[in-house]
């Protein structure tokens, strides 16, 4: 059973200190993740979906509690085994894309393979496919700034699935984006699950993203509140 887990969290607590100021940001969050899930995490501004998804990424350590990615617990990894293990297994999105404006879409994707010392020929074959797999097959060559919003984070995607993560990670990844293009970059989220085998947590305060997911986490300050099923 527990091979197919591949995130969880045990009574995790993320504690903010500001001078004598405490900020409580996750009280004790329990979370179970499986393989190939689709799931959101909901919540209004502050309740910690950035903290949550940020330690579950290992951008971030918590106070206190267990996390388990893979069955590896990565409190007690090193930050050299840290940043190899973000390397190798997650994909992050974000709600600004972040792309690097003088590359092209197929460079901003080529990029991380680079970093993973993947070959040229298997590494432009891979953007290629993933910028196709996106549907921007037609739009390689071309800077972010000649892009749409919705391109954009499309290409930002591509990028995150690069070395091929078992997980992605997306901190409200339709969060500049209208709705048609909101759906559109939640549908390719989907196919990346199938087509790349992979499980995509998708952080949002927007319920008609959320509902585009197999399963909503509700976040209400700092705890999981309710979980619910999307039946299709
Ligand atoms: N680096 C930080 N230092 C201090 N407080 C923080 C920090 N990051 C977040 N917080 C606080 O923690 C709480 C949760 O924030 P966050 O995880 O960003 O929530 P959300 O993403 O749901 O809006 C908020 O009260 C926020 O102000
Ligand atoms: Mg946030």
């Amino acid at each position: 059973m527990s091979n197919s887990i591949v995130v969880e969290l045990i009574d995790v607590h993320k504690t903010y200190r500001l001078g004598r100021v405490e900020i409580h940001a996750l009280r004790g969050v329990n979370l179970r993740i499986g393989k190939r899930a689709f799931i959101s995490i909901m919540g209004p501004s502050g309740s910690g979906k950035t903290t949550l998804l940020n330690i579950i990424g290992t951008l971030d350590k918590p106070t206190k509690g267990k996390v388990l990615i893979d069955g590896v617990d990565i409190t007690k990894l090193s930050d050299k085994e840290l940043t190899r293990l973000r390397r190798e297994k997650i994909g992050f999105v974000f709600q600004f894309h972040n792309l690097i404006p003088v590359l092209t879409a197929l460079e901003n994707v080529v990029l991380p393979m680079i970093i993973a010392s993947v070959p040229r020929e298997e590494r432009l074959k891979r953007a290629k496919y993933l910028l196709k797999l996106v549907g921007l097959e037609d739009r390689m060559d071309h800077r972010p700034s000649e892009l749409s919003g919705g391109e954009q984070q499309r290409v930002a995607i591509a990028r995150a699935l690069a070395n091929k993560p078992s997980l992605i990670l997306a901190d409200e990844p339709t969060g500049e984006l209208d709705t048609e293009n909101s759906e559109l970059v939640m549908k390719i989220f989907r196919e990346a699950i199938v087509e790349e085998s992979a499980t995509a947590i998708v952080v949002t305060h927007n319920p008609l993203v959320s509902r585009l997911t197999d399963k909503i986490y509700y976040l209400r300050d700092g705890k999981i509140v309710n979980e619910e099923i999307i039946k299709k």
